[in-house]
């Protein structure tokens, strides 16, 4: 099948296990008890052949180790066409600075995005004689790769946490944070790992899709503050939790949709637990819960 999704890491920020982090499942994690996670990144191709990375993480030197399909074909020769960041956070902007070896892409994101980017002078460490910053509008179709159309769309969400001031909108909908719709081979592919609330909007857009990534961040709003590990509830960290009357379990449950994958998973989600209540809620309910190497195809 040509149009394929590889999953390079199915974590949050941190990653499971985070390195200062002594949780439940930060320990089973580093007992090898349950599988480990990298951070939130997703691979795509639309034609079998070239690939596109959306949101580079700092775990992506490890995740291109581990990704086959993505591994050099010469010399310098690589499968990969361009990275498309969705938001400026730290888990999806980090890893750009380990693609700094000379490697011809493209780097899409809104004009916020590159504008929070350029502001930051050590991604200049991207040459810019062979990565090619392009901006791109919002719900404007473009070519992402060869053979792999996308389209951006706001998402509720907020700036990133190293820009925040001393108010925050957590509801922001404009080109900080932003969903991607893929389409390919007349399939319909959604990748939102960032979302603070579901709008009618993004539920229209997303009905009758083949295959949905979304935000997995936490499975209770409060699950930060009731683990003992910060005061930020998830609405102030800007995503929308699983469980709970305005949780992501059910709410998609009436809009014809194929597949349905959690990413963007914080190491403290008792869904990362294989035979967790959770887990097994979460699955009763159409969801995979997903797991860096899993390639699923629309
Ligand atoms: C988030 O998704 O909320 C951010 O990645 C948090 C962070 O940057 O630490
Ligand atoms: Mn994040
Ligand atoms: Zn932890």
């Amino acid at each position: 099948m040509a149009f394929r999704t590889h999953i390079l890491g199915a974590a949050a920020g941190g990653g499971l296990p985070q390195w200062n982090c002594g949780c439940p499942n930060c320990t089973l994690a580093r007992e090898g008890e349950i599988p480990t996670q990298t951070q939130s990144s997703l691979a795509v191709t639309g034609d079998g052949v070239h690939w596109a990375i959306l949101n580079a993480s700092p775990d992506i030197r490890q995740q291109l180790t581990d990704a086959k399909p993505l591994h050099p074909t010469g010399l310098r020769v690589l499968p990969l066409s361009s990275v498309l960041i969705t938001n400026g956070d730290i888990d999806h902007v980090a890893g750009l600075l380990t693609l700094r070896e000379m490697q011809p892409f493209t780097l899409f994101a809104t004009q916020t995005i590159h504008g929070v980017l350029r502001d930051n002078p050590i991604f200049d460490a991207l040459n810019a004689s062979v990565v090619k910053r392009t901006p791109i509008a919002l719900d404007r179709p473009f070519d992402l790769a060869p053979g792999l159309r996308a389209t951006l769309f706001a998402v509720p969400g907020k700036v990133p946490l190293y820009m925040e001031g001393e108010t925050v909108e957590t509801q922001l909908l404009g080109e900080n944070t932003v969903g991607v719709e893929l389409t390919a081979a007349g399939k319909r592919v959604y990748y939102i790992p960032g979302c603070a609330c579901l709008t009618d909007d993004l539920k229209a857009r997303i009905r009758g899709a083949d295959l949905l990534f979304f935000d997995g961040t936490l499975w209770a709003d409060d699950e930060m503050i009731t683990e003992g590990l910060g005061q930020k509830t998830g609405a102030r960290m800007g995503h929308m939790s699983m469980s709970g009357p305005d949780g992501s379990l059910g709410a998609f449950d009436d809009l014809n949709i194929g597949q349905r994958v959690y990413v963007h998973m914080n190491n403290t989600n008792p869904v990362l637990r294989p035979g967790s209540d959770q887990r097994d809620t979460a699955e009763g309910h159409g969801w995979i819960i997903g797991q860096d190497g899993m390639e699923i195809t629309p």
